[in-house]
């Protein structure tokens, strides 16, 4: 085995200047239903992310493997086979070289959004030119809040009401203090968000993103994953309304305007950004600046406004600035209330333009780079568009963004 190369030097202090960090790609598996019938049911977690690591080196064989300075991989339920620091027990299972180093992340949903906003505040710093970044969730073999055991303060203390921890309840909440957020709103944004994923499928803007998985059912014997297995094609708003409100009896939230119970992992790569061009990695976007806001755990999906208005502040940028939004749907409602806040229409074509998490479905720590993978690919389409945000919420109240430059954009010219 070659040994690595040897860094540029960039531990003076008084040398150090921050450096632009790029996204160069993204893939993901087909996300699946969770549960004993769905596609990924008898297939292991960290295989899911042993396959997103090794289809990133195959797309890009101009990246030696041992030129990987980093592997961050997430994920919420951080037991059995999503376990074991899965960050480095996947990088050995994919066959990075044995000096690649690896860690685990969890920040719920935006687990694979941390595992990229750590590892490129890491390049931007000089500890790393190359970085693998994504998240993993099989909701079927973890189920949410699997092990858990929160402190009894939380409660005796009344440091949060109990509906905090179940994420469904705190979108109820969010119904609750903004009551023009209807669920007939909520409803024809599910509705629209299963309409625009079809039509993304038809025209084949998802798809080049995944990597098959070869499955295996007891039942069935082999098969192989290549399209998602969530989405529901032919959503109607009437169909919506008849269905049950699992969280509060008469509630507004269900399971056609709710991201769904899923499994299925992803992954990118992020560079420093002259690194990049020297190995002729291509770039996908550039990184702006990130931020994460915290919130009452109640309303947790209030999180990306406040993650946003930070983020945007910091950057010297203001909403209008932003061509593209990919934002996470954990809840109809949730992306309503961001929407609202900046006075942007729910119908508005630049917010998830090939549909979001109701239709594909929400593996909790992976989506992050989902979001990411979809605006890298929209930018190269869109040389108009100057600057897009990922952006989605945080159970137990949070919220997080990450704001990206195109690096095709032509001035402005359409
Ligand atoms: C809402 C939730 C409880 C529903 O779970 P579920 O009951 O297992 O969901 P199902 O897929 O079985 O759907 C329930 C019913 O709605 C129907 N349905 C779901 N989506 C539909 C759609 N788009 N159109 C019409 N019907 C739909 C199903 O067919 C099913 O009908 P049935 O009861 O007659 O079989 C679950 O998806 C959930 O907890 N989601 C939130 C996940 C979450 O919190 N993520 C973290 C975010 S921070």
């Amino acid at each position: 085995m070659a040994a690595p190369a040897a860094p540029a030097p960039t531990g003076s202090a008084a040398a150090r200047a921050v450096r632009n960090v790029v996204f160069v790609d993204g893939v993901r598996t087909p996300f699946g239903k969770a549960g004993p019938k769905g596609m990924y049911a008898e297939t292991r977690a960290d295989d899911l992310v042993v396959k997103v690591i090794r289809e990133l080196l195959r797309r890009h064989p101009e990246l030696p493997a041992d030129r990987v300075d980093e592997v961050a991989i997430a994920a919420t339920t951080q037991i059995g086979d999503q376990g074991l620091t899965i960050g480095r027990t996947a990088s050995l299972l994919a066959g990075l070289p044995r000096s690649v180093p690896g860690y685990a992340i969890d920040r719920m949903c935006a687990g694979a959004m941390t595992a990229v906003t750590t590892t490129a505040s890491g390049i931007a710093f000089g500890a790393y030119d190359i970085a693998i970044a994504g998240g993993v969730e099989h909701m079927g073999r973890h189920p949410m809040g699997e092990g858990v055991d929160p402190n009894p303060r939380f409660l005796s203390d009344r440091l949060v009401d109990e509906s905090a921890l179940v994420m469904g309840q705190t979108a109820e909440n969010l119904h609750d203090r903004f009551p023009h957020l209807t669920k007939e709103r909520a409803d024809a944004f599910a509705a629209a968000s299963q309409a625009k994923y079809d039509a993304a499928v038809k025209a084949g803007k998802i798809g080049p993103e995944f990597v098959p998985v070869a499955t295996r059912s007891a039942e069935q014997g082999w098969g192989l994953a290549t399209t998602d297995e969530p989405p529901r094609p032919g959503t109607t708003v009437e169909g919506l309304a008849e269905l049950k409100t699992p969280f509060r009896p008469h509630g507004r939230v269900t399971a056609g305007n709710a991201a769904g119970l899923n499994d299925g992992a992803t992954g990118c790569i992020l560079a420093e950004e002259e690194t990049a061009k020297e190995l002729g990695l291509p770039i996908g976007m550039r990184m702006v600046g990130y931020a994460f806001a915290g919130v009452d755990p109640e309303v947790m999906g209030v999180g990306p406004v406040p993650a946003t208005e930070k983020a945007l502040s910091r950057a010297g940028l203001k909403i209008d600035d932003i061509g593209l939004f990919e934002i996470n749907e954990a809840f109809a409602v949730q992306v309503l209330a961001f929407l609202d806040h900046f006075g942007i229409a729910d119908d508005d074509p630049r917010v998830n333009q090939w549909g979001g998490a109701i239709a594909t479905g929400h593996p909790l720590a992976s989506s992050g780079v989902r979001l990411m993978t979809q605006l890298s690919r929209q930018f190269a389409e869109r040389p108009d568009v100057r600057y897009g945000i990922t952006t989605m919420c945080i159970g137990i109240g949070m919220g997080g963004t990450v704001i990206w430059e195109n690096p095709h954009w032509n001035g402005g010219e359409k």
